[in-house]
């Protein structure tokens, strides 16, 4: 059997924004990624995508769940282990332009997780090691010493790509790695990300608002709603033959690539706003927005069960309407 790299447990993230105010940004997400697979993450602006990966990273100390990588439990470790596990997991963030340091050159960017994790011997050996990197994403030797802002969006994310890759790590997470570029870049950059994987054996979570993306570089996908998952399978049995009335909805809402096709259809298959997720109501997350809303849907939360072999859902619907 194919080996679990990341499992997350019931994953829980919440801020105090106030007096016995507690944002839910992360309320139960549990989900696993095989080694060398990607797991896509979708869902709508302030879901908590960004949070859960910022949390299972440790960038944010869980409030609850667990997080297994490679078996062991990563949320309760010391310095030393959290220093190690640091060279292991790295993220790739939206903005290629807030995300690397403008005074710094691309050299020293992307040598500074070869210097913290003291990976080479010798000047000379660093030097190769960025040459080598730089080359591996699409990027030349002459471009070390420049800096950001000398730089395209595109290949400014290169850059991030190659300090994420720096360090040897064997799970990324791309947050919207792709979602600040034009189309034709992101594509490039999505062909870049596969074929790191398939060189260097790399896991992926990826988080995306772009569900095309998503369905290209995604073994299986995750559908995010008010810091919960709602459904998850593999990537072409959820696209296919989605059963959550939200996933339904955010595929009608995707835009199509037949721009008189993309006029004529209705969009309005999502209604209403997200809802705040300050102190929630219970019942499902998704039922203020829920065209096919049942009494349960309001007082009971729905589990994320195995409705079907790799098919999970959390909808008292079970998939039937
Ligand atoms: N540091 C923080 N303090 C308080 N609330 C936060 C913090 N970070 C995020 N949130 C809130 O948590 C929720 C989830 O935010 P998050 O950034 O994870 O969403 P997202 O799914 O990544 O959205 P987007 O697609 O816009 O990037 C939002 O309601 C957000 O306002
Ligand atoms: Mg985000």
């Amino acid at each position: 059997m194919a080996e679990l790299l990341l499992q997350v447990i019931g994953l829980k993230k919440y801020f105090n924004v106030g007096r016995k105010q507690v944002l839910k940004a992360v309320d139960d997400v549990s989900f696993n990624i095989e080694r060398g697979k990607t797991l896509g993450l979708v869902g709508e602006s302030g879901c908590g995508k960004t949070t859960a990966g910022r949390t299972i990273i440790k960038i944010y100390n869980a409030d609850g769940g667990q997080v297994l990588f490679k078996g062991k439990d990563i949320l309760n470790i010391n310095k030393k282990e959290k220093f190690a596990l640091a060279k292991e997991m790295q993220m790739i963030f939206q903005d290629p332009y807030a995300s690397l340091d403008p005074r710094k050159t691309v050299g020293s960017i992307i040598g500074e997780g070869l210097d913290i994790h003291k990976l080479y011997n010798s000047k000379e050996q660093r030097e190769k090691r960025i040459h080598e990197l730089l080359k591996m994403v699409g990027l030349q030797k002459e471009h070390i010493n420049r800096f950001p802002h000398e730089f395209s969006g595109g290949q400014r994310q290169r850059v991030g790509i190659a300090r994420a890759l720096a360090v040897e790590p064997s799970f990324i997470i791309c947050d919207e790695a792709i979602s600040a570029l034009d189309v034709s870049i992101q594509a490039q950059i999505i062909n870049l990300l596969m074929k790191l994987q398939k060189e260097l054996g790399l896991t992926y979570l990826f988080i995306a608002h772009d569900l095309n993306m998503v369905r290209h570089i995604s073994d299986d996908t995750a559908v995010m709603y008010l810091g919960n998952l709602v459904e998850k399978a593999e990537t072409e049995e959820l696209f296919s033959n989605p059963m959550h009335p939200y996933t339904n909805g955010l595929l009608a809402a995707a835009p199509e690539a037949d721009p008189l096709y993309e006029m004529q259809r209705n969009h309005n298959i999502l209604e209403g706003e997200i809802a705040s997720p300050i102190n929630p109501k219970p019942g499902c997350c998704f039922c203020g927005r829920c065209g096919l809303v049942l009494d349960i849907c309001r007082e009971i939360r729905p589990e994320l069960i195995e409705i079907k072999k790799g098919h999970f859902l959390a909808c008292h619907r079970g998939g039937e309407f």
